[in-house]
């Protein structure tokens, strides 16, 4: 993508602001002019947050991938894409150039068609972090089947869940994946998952740990028998804007996890856009994000949007601390990254094993470092700047959600100022507000509130998969007219946003986010279980850690074989990410007279803020709170 569209000082971001706030059609259609597109679009901009409708580029046709890859092979065919970077550091890496990425997407692409994908259809990918990865996201793409990726961490009951509600016609897996020392399933997983899901016609299998899985005849597929024979070019599917390119399952308040859906245009135009100015990448830049492409941040900063940009964005596939904590430093030496991305989790993990592992390396290449996903702490963001930046690098703190697509407040590299925890400014095109309990907008400073958007941006959701009315009533009924992202922010007298966290049912593990009742309802699957309330409690590494209160149906005899159903029937509903670090057995939950659980009480006790538990006297049963306290764990 042409650096015309990069952002250079600080008052040009405040001039480009403006300009794209007062008239977003002419702001977003000059950016939109730098790509490829099969046909224009007549119109750039239709919406209202009411149905909600959300059309960007309408009428237009283009191929996200003509973009991520054909646009670039004149200039940088022979420009490193992709560098794949093993969980084992003696095993060799994989570099892929742009002509080579172009090569091995368009063989997967002829491979899905031959196999009978069309368009529209919809693709499970389930596999670990390695090229094939990547190039399954852009072989669905290619061809204009959906793709859906579930994170290789959740369970089968999970796959079965979101495999049926996209009726995904077919899945793409591995035997297993390499995680530090361990070697976990996933096509056993798979199997399990698939006795219950009938619209899966076709399975490739990646051979990653040379397990030879069990193979079903007629159904399941060698990866190098389908694709390698495979021609290496593959026309581009024409799609329009508006076209879905994804959907990704991401949890919520209420019920199931929902499928957010993303569009082709506007989520090029927004992934691209916000790439090359958050991390001010340059051509000889090499970029990591160490996220896993199971969540967005993997979907929007390691594929899309750095291959828009034309970048060489570098994929890893194993942990922070293996062999030792000193691997992602390593890794930065290695490749000389020029900027890195990851999650505050992480950061503190590293923290927690002291200095000398960063110590022992250079990391003279950093320019940028980013820290995304969940809010960052003050004694994590110094540490950062301080060993990892040499108080020399940018830190970018990246606001966003897998609803919004894209990065939505945050530093632009080393041109904005830097404050620490703070996210900072709003990108071009992003209105953030931040309304009162009443709905109404905040205009001081030095306040906080509900953080909604009062304008639409290209890459935001669309819908959610199947239910329309759900993706209505989640963001845009609690405050009509506007988009509820679930957090609270504060905004200082500058103007910079700080992230405080949600204020929904939603808890945030290390990044990965999990609805309450999700977890409560995979705990009352146990026989024994009669009602359950989680809540979220601070964490000094993971950010937030999962508190259960469990009411059981007679006298628990030993609670340690309790619990360890409780995880078990998490791990299995779930997987093991969600899985509650504290339960604590109850007679019964604080209730409002009309059977509400008071989850503020719970969050108080979970959080030993007992202190602040405030009025309880108008509880059905006020007594049940002093024996949470007293059995507090
Ligand atoms: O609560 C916010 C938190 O993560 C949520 C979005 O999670 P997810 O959809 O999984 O996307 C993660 C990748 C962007 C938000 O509602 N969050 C995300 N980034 C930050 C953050 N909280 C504070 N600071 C951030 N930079």
């Amino acid at each position: 993508m042409a650096n015309t569209l990069k952002i250079r000082t600080f008052e040009e971001y405040q001039e480009k602001y403006q300009q794209s706030i007062e008239n977003p059609e002419k702001f977003w259609g000059e950016i939109a002019e730098e790509f490829q597109w099969m046909k224009k679009w007549e119109r750039v901009l239709d919406w209202n947050f009411d149905e909600p409708k959300l059309e960007w580029f309408k009428g237009a046709k283009l191929n996200i991938t003509e973009n991520a890859l054909d646009r670039h092979l004149e200039t940088r065919g022979n420009k490193l894409a992709l560098i794949w970077e093993p969980n084992d550091p003696k095993e060799r890496f994989v570099r892929y150039t742009y002509r080579e990425l172009h090569d091995k997407v368009c063989q997967l692409a002829n491979a899905l068609k031959e196999m009978g994908v069309k368009k529209g259809d919809r693709v499970c990918i389930y596999l670990p972090m390695i090229p094939e990865l990547a190039i399954s996201l852009l072989a669905c793409a290619r061809i204009g089947a959906i793709h859906s990726v579930i994170f290789a961490g959740f369970s089968s009951s999970s796959i079965m869940d979101r495999v049926n509600d996209a009726q995904a016609k077919m899945v793409i897996t591995a035997d297993g994946l390499y995680r530090g020392a361990k070697q976990i399933p996933l096509k056993r997983v798979v199997d399990e998952a698939l006795e219950n899901c009938p619209s899966v016609e076709k399975v490739i299998v990646y051979n990653r740990l040379n397990w030879e899985p069990n193979m079903v005849a007629g159904r399941d597929f060698k990866w190098e028998e389908v694709v390698d024979y495979q021609s290496k070019s593959c026309p581009a599917e024409p799609m329009d804007a508006e076209d879905p390119l994804y959907i990704l399952y991401t949890s919520g308040s209420t019920g199931k996890p929902k499928g957010v859906v993303h569009t082709c245009g506007g989520y090029m135009v927004g992934t691209a856009y916000t790439f090359l100015n958050v991390f001010q990448y340059e051509e000889s830049d090499v970029y990591w994000c160490t996220a896993d492409i199971g969540w967005v941040t993997g979907h929007s900063y390691i594929v899309y949007g750095p291959l828009l940009t034309g970048a060489t964005t570098v994929m890893f596939e194993g942990i922070p601390t293996y062999p030792d904590p000193g691997r992602f430093w390593q890794i930065i030496d290695k490749y000389g990254v020029n900027q890195f991305l990851t999650a505050p989790t992480a950061i503190r993990s590293l923290m927690a094993h002291g200095e000398n592992h960063v110590l022992a390396y250079s990391l003279d290449s950093l320019k940028v470092i980013g820290s995304v996903g969940e809010p960052i702490n003050d004694e994590a963001w110094k540490w950062y700047h301080l060993h990892v930046g040499k108080e020399r690098c940018a830190v970018v703190d990246n606001w966003w959600q897998t609803e919004t697509g894209a990065v939505m407040i945050s530093g632009l590299g080393n041109i904005s100022p830097m404050k620490p925890t703070y996210a900072g400014y709003p990108l071009p095109g992003v209105q953030p507000v931040l309304l009162n309990q009443e709905g109404q907008e905040i205009q001081e400073s030095d306040v906080e509130g509900y953080l909604c958007m009062k304008a639409p941006w290209p890459s935001m959701l669309r819908t959610t998969w199947g239910d329309h009315e759900r993706c209505k009533n989640t963001y845009f009924s609690n405050y009509k007219g506007y988009y509820f992202s679930g957090d609270g922010a504060k905004r200082d007298k500058n103007g910079m946003y700080r992230i405080i966290g949600r204020v929904d049912d939603v808890i945030n593990v290390s990044g990965h986010r999990f609805g309450t009742a999700e977890i409560e309802n995979a705990i009352n699957t146990n026989d024994n279980v009669v009602e359950s309330a989680v809540v979220g409690y601070p964490h000094p590494v993971k950010g937030q850690s999962i508190y259960a209160f469990v009411i059981c149906e007679s006298e628990i005899e030993d609670e340690a074989l309790m619990r360890g159903a409780i995880i078990e029937s998490v791990a299995r509903e779930i997987g093991r990410i969600a899985i509650p670090e504290k339960i604590q057995f109850v007679s019964g939950l604080p209730k409002t007279r009309s059977g509400k659980i008071m989850r503020r009480i719970l969050r108080k006790i979970a959080e030993d803020e007992i202190a602040s538990i405030g009025d309880t006297s108008t509880l059905l049963d006020p007594q049940i709170v002093d024996e949470l306290i007293a059995g507090k764990l």
